[in-house]
């Protein structure tokens, strides 16, 4: 068996064209655009690519994006600061804090003080409660990509053994809620896990988050298995892999993403969604404040 590859760039571009159109047609009921504001700390390589990409996504379908660069060396007070203007600023629908952060920064007081109406990340408190009950405002970007993705291939994960690799706060956690509201079964391992094999093999659907190349060989799963690969991990050689020796699984998987150009973009396309709902729900909230509560839950 050979896996179909799930192509996330394709998905990808075929809605943010559907967003584009969207937000021109928002531009004429309202008058403006969305806008995001991408909060940039410190001179790390990689993020600055990830927050490049991320506005370059953004222009591409007409969203504003207004880029705060930061020193390194900038107080946790001043931060909070930007985030409070931010907050009270009308053009700005979404925030986006990159992380990490430099380590005199309050990560948790930072997500926290972003207004859960514009936490587009949803890293908030309040968004990442509502993973429990279902009731979340915005999904985080990546286990949301996920999930588009899954049904982008009418790949339905109710009932299904879903065995998620890592756990982390910002794929890993969220990623299993996210499968339980849908009704899978769901395992969640991670670096601590004792032998990961005897949990792989059992998924009907697995995906890895663990940001270790090659940690999933064909061995590891099962025949006809899907396989989603969110790991983006830079070889010494400069080649970007993800956490799935591709070559091996693809030929016992029946679905696969590739990395480069499976998730990744997805992360980014799910973040111009829910930048586009967090406009509306500014918009709606505007004209009719009484009839909302800014924890209006909508999905
Ligand atoms: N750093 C790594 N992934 C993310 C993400 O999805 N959002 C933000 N803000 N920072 C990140």
């Amino acid at each position: 068996m050979t896996a179909r590859t799930i192509n996330g760039l394709a998905v990808s571009k075929r809605l943010r064209g559907d967003y584009a159109l969207k937000i021109k047609e928002l531009e004429k009921q309202w008058g403006k655009r969305p806008g995001l504001a991408v909060i940039l700390v410190g001179d790390d390589a990689a993020s600055a690519v990830y927050v490049r990409n991320k506005e370059r996504a953004c222009e591409s379908v007409g969203i504003n994006s207004f880029h705060h660069a930061l020193p390194s060396s900038i107080t946790n007070a001043e931060l909070l600061g930007l985030i409070v203007e931010l907050n009270a600023n009308p053009d700005v629908h979404g925030i986006l804090v990159q992380l990490p952060l430099p380590p005199q920064i309050d990560v948790r007081a930072v997500l926290a003080t972003i207004s859960a109406e514009k936490d587009v990340d949803g890293f908030h408190l309040y968004n990442v409660g509502g993973l429990i009950t279902g009731s979340t405002v915005f999904s985080p970007c990546t286990p949301f990509g996920v999930m588009k993705l899954l049904e982008s291939e009418n790949i339905s994960v109710e009932g299904q053994n879903v065995v998620v690799v890592g756990a982390s706060n910002i794929v890993g956690k969220p990623m299993a809620l996210m499968l339980m509201q849908q009704e899978a079964t769901v395992a969640v391992c991670h670096a601590r896990t004792r032998d990961l094999a005897q949990f792989t093999i059992l998924a009907d659907i697995l995906i890895v988050a663990a940001g270790v190349p090659n940690l999933i060989l064909p061995q590891m799963v099962k025949r006809g298995a899907v396989v989603i690969d969110v790991g983006i991990n830079r070889l010494p050689d400069g080649r970007i892999v993800g956490d799935v020796d591709f070559t091996g699984v693809v030929e016992k998987a029946s679905f696969i993403t590739p990395v480069p150009g499976g998730v990744g973009p997805m992360t980014v396309t799910m973040l111009l969604h829910n930048t586009i709902q967090a406009f509306e729900r500014a918009q709606t909230l505007r004209q009719a404040p009484l009839a909302f509560s800014a924890f209006t839950t909508q999905n």
